[in-house]
């Protein structure tokens, strides 16, 4: 997709980090914007600014884990620009704990919202852009945790490899077709967004007890602080959206931002290889 001037963007998690940032971005470029959301707040500032930038912009306060708010947002957008040529999937959280310790709930949540809202996205939306004939993109918002495993945050590697995996397939499977449809999978390291005050946007049937005895653990607030620390010393969001939009313009599948990542990366993979056991010596540094 190499021409954005009056095409469709549809952006899930519009009112924060990399979501508005790829909206600002869009309205650069002339694009039609729709900016979805869960926090109506937020939503109703972030999409203030892009339409100032004088572009005409559709908000649709909505939860990526619900699939009829997903079927309505196609709607609304079909309702209003008739067309989406490009998918921005980014809507997501974090949460981190071990298995064995951290509340069903919260598996439901990150998986509801990591796995499922962007599975119900692509099924949404690729079958009509693939209708319509024309370059379309969808970009899948990852993680480097989608590409190798740290401790203490099995939920959200798991939903971020699952990422990985179905943007993959999904991906053989239409360049299979010849299809209009284009796709990248961006896995990007620690960034400064305010995805660590996650918790204020878990939907009511998430919802947990705070009196919970494991959050009041040691371990919980560890992971809670430990989550902080690392996105608000990331790298500046500045910059990321053209980065996606190049990526975009050259058919760059994987898009990873944080190159001293890939040694680890590569050591993964090495050691699965070589048939040797994976070792948490690397995280006692
Ligand atoms: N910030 C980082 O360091 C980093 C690194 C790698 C990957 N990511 C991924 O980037 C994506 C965007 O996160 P961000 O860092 O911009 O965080 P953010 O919290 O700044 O923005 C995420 C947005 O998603 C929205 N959202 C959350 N749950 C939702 C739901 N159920 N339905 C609709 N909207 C929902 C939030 O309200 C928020 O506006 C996530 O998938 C995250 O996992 C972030």
């Amino acid at each position: 997709m190499k021409e954005f001037k009056n095409r469709t963007a549809v952006i899930t998690g519009a009112a924060n980090g990399f979501g508005f940032e790829v909206a600002k971005e869009c309205a650069r470029r002339e694009m039609k914007v729709v900016m979805a959301d869960i926090d109506g707040e937020d939503l109703k500032k972030a999409s203030q600014t892009v339409k100032e930038m004088g572009v005409e912009v559709l908000t649709v306060e909505m939860d990526t884990s619900v699939y009829e708010e997903m079927e309505n947002l196609a709607k609304q957008t079909l309702e209003t620009f008739r067309t989406v040529d490009l998918l921005f999937n980014n809507a997501g959280v974090v949460t981190s704990g071990s298995i064995w310790e951290m509340p069903l709930k919260d598996w439901e949540w990150t998986m509801g919202v990591n796995v499922w809202g962007m599975m119900y996205a692509m099924r949404v939306f690729v079958p009509i852009m693939l209708k319509q004939q024309t370059p379309c993109h969808v970009v899948n918002v990852a993680s480097v945790a989608g590409l190798l495993t740290t401790p203490g945050m099995p939920a959200y590697h798991t939903t971020k490899f699952a990422t990985v995996a179905m943007t993959e397939s999904a991906n053989y499977q239409l360049q299979m077709m010849n299809a209009n449809v284009k796709m990248s999978v961006y896995c990007p390291g620690f960034v400064q967004t305010d995805l660590h005050n996650c918790e204020k946007r878990r939907p009511e049937r998430f919802k947990i007890d705070p009196d919970h005895p494991y959050y009041q653990s040691e371990s919980y607030r560890a992971g809670l602080a430990k989550a902080e620390h690392v996105i608000t010393t990331g790298i500046p969001i500045t910059s990321v959206a053209q980065s996606i939009f190049t990526a975009i313009e050259e058919e760059q599948f994987y898009i990873l931002t944080h190159p001293q990542y890939n040694p680890v990366i590569g050591l993964r993979v090495k050691t699965m290889l070589e048939g040797k056991n994976p070792s948490a010596e690397l995280f006692r540094k």
